[in-house]
């Protein structure tokens, strides 16, 4: 078990640590973030928190104990932890025991917005301000999964940011698409703290959709396609030309080093016929399995190629998500990843 937040990542923003229908009261959900073992809670009143999951005493994994809504029991010794994070009893020193001083696991700051729980992991003081909120989340008619990807965050992030890899990684479920792609235009926020990718498609060189879907749904040609890019993770969006908007977006949070929670979904301003639905379902759950082989063996990061990588045109919104990236590290004293 890792005790601190590992030291490659960004720590000082809010982090998505999992879907609001995974915590039911009752039942502890164990989940690792960036390095951390937690134990994520839903209380009898049906508020969300997050205590670090290694118990004081010996090191058992509260996130395996019993849950009465109120305080959690570690499974080895049954010692109980208050969701501040507070020991309130030590069973084998009897109902007036003296609790030790340090009998206390961290609680973390939780919000939950939009059907997502969203985790506030720094050590350096509380958040200064609330857990995101995406315009586009408020239209999603699909929930979002979520999966455990075999790959650190970052090439999680580049993958989600990059046109060019689906001629050739989805040749399987998305059929023969031309390689050729049109420029992206990196549009910066004015704080920094984001931006978007846009290419706009006048005609002489639009970005092919996908022929097995072209053939399901039928869809009115896309004028637009914009990956907007902050640290929680890319939403990309296809602006129709009748002016409907569809967007796939990943939350994306390290677990460990090279591993990271993944969290997707659809959201699309109209509900598709369902054999339509369930058919781009099962190829969006296929083009998660193709990217996460691929993610899963790359060996540039082994061969510690992944610092000064050979970029062409195409990767320059993966080129910018690490500018943004890098900046981030900065701002807490951390040598960019
Ligand atoms: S290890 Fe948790 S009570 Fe002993
Ligand atoms: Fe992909």
């Amino acid at each position: 078990m890792v005790a601190a937040p590992l030291p490659i990542y960004a720590t000082r923003h809010w982090y998505c640590a999992a879907l609001s229908r995974e915590l039911r009261s009752g039942r502890p959900l164990a989940r690792r973030i960036l390095g951390r073992d937690l134990a994520l809670l839903r209380s009898r009143s049906g508020s969300v928190h997050a205590l670090a999951a290694v118990c004081p005493h010996r090191g058992a994994n509260l996130a395996e104990g019993r849950f009465d809504g109120d305080t959690l029991e570690c499974p080895y010794h049954g010692w109980r932890f208050g969701l501040d994070g507070r020991c309130r009893l030590v069973p084998s020193l009897g109902p007036g025991g003296r609790i030790p001083r340090d009998a206390r696991v961290p609680a973390f700051p939780v919000e939950e917005s939009q059907g997502l729980v969203w985790l506030w992991l720094s050590e350096d003081g509380p958040p200064k301000t609330p857990a995101p909120r995406h315009a586009w989340m408020d239209g999603y008619r699909r929930m979002p999964g979520v999966r455990l990807y075999p790959a650190s965050a970052l090439d999680a992030f580049e993958i989600t940011l990059d046109a060019a890899h689906l001629a050739f990684v989805h040749r399987g479920s998305l059929g023969r698409l031309a390689p050729e792609l049109p420029d992206f235009e990196i549009q910066h926020a004015e704080d920094g703290q984001s931006f978007s990718a846009v290419v706009r498609l006048s005609g002489e060189k639009p970005i092919e959709q996908p022929s097995l879907i072209r053939r399901l749904s039928r869809p009115t040609p896309w004028r637009e396609l914009r990956a907007h890019c902050d640290l929680s993770g890319v939403a990309v969006s296809a602006l129709r030309s009748d002016g409907r908007l569809d967007t796939a977006f990943a939350l994306i949070t390290p677990a460990a080093e090279r591993t990271c929670w993944f969290f997707g979904g659809i959201a699309q301003e109209t509900t598709p016929a369902w054999p339509v639905r369930l058919l781009s379902e099962w190829i969006g759950r296929r083009l998660l399995r193709e990217d996460q082989r691929m993610l899963g063996r790359l060996l540039g990061r082994e061969h510690g190629e992944f610092e000064q990588p050979l970029s062409v045109r195409s990767d320059r919104p993966a080129l910018a998500f690490r500018g943004l990236y890098a900046r981030a590290l900065r701002a807490e004293g951390k040598a960019p990843a």
